[in-house]
């Protein structure tokens, strides 16, 4: 199975995120219920690296952060995005999980290169380049934001590439497991 773990976003975010989502030709629109930010690819995997990932990520640490969703920007060049992003603010938080679940997946064999992290939000992947309307779109929606929610667990997600596009699917989500418990002991 192809894997990756990614943090969920709220429905209001989602909301959000979809008024972004018109005014682009050339593109095919992911759509909102496959909204995520990423935090590592893993790509394919066996039953058994699944269930050892499975294993060493419900062992991770970490208190809920907050996600700022912020601005907007492309991957590819100039003149031929590749796809539309919805930026999410680089906080040291958000390295740290992605750190962590990098850590872990290590720990049991799977071979991961050094990447640059610019977590985000895809919104599209383009068909064919969308034209001077992309610079126009990339400043009218420079100051989009979308007020800080929590993030309290990061999933493990399985994706199955079908003609119509990627279909996402939910394997396992991990919540800081003391975090409460801390909470509970600091008062
Ligand atoms: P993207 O949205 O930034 O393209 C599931 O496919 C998720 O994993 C997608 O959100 C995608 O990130 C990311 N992904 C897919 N293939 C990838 C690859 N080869 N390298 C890195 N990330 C990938």
């Amino acid at each position: 199975m192809r894997l990756f773990s990614a943090i969920a976003l709220p429905e209001e975010a989602r909301l959000s995120l979809m008024g972004l989502c018109h005014g682009l030709p050339g593109q095919r629109w992911v759509v909102p219920e496959n909204f995520h930010i990423t935090l590592r690819f893993f790509g394919e995997v066996n039953g058994a690296v699944a269930r050892d990932l499975d294993e060493v990520f419900s062992r991770i640490h970490f208190k809920p952060f907050e996600v700022r969703l912020s601005g907007v920007g492309a991957f590819g060049k100039e003149n031929k995005p590749r796809m539309l992003w919805a930026g999410v603010e680089k906080t040291p938080e958000i390295s740290d999980l992605k750190r962590k679940i990098e850590h872990a997946a290590q720990s049991v064999g799977v071979n991961l290169e050094r990447e640059k992290f610019t977590p985000h939000v895809t919104l599209c992947r383009f068909k064919s380049a969308p034209g001077p309307a992309f610079g126009n779109y990339l400043q009218a929606n420079s100051l989009f934001s979308h007020p800080p929610f929590v993030a309290e667990c990061f999933g493990l997600y399985s994706s199955h590439l079908t003609p119509s596009g990627a279909c996402y699917a939910l394997e396992a989500d991990y919540p800081e497991p003391f975090f409460s418990w801390t909470e509970t002991l600091d008062i």
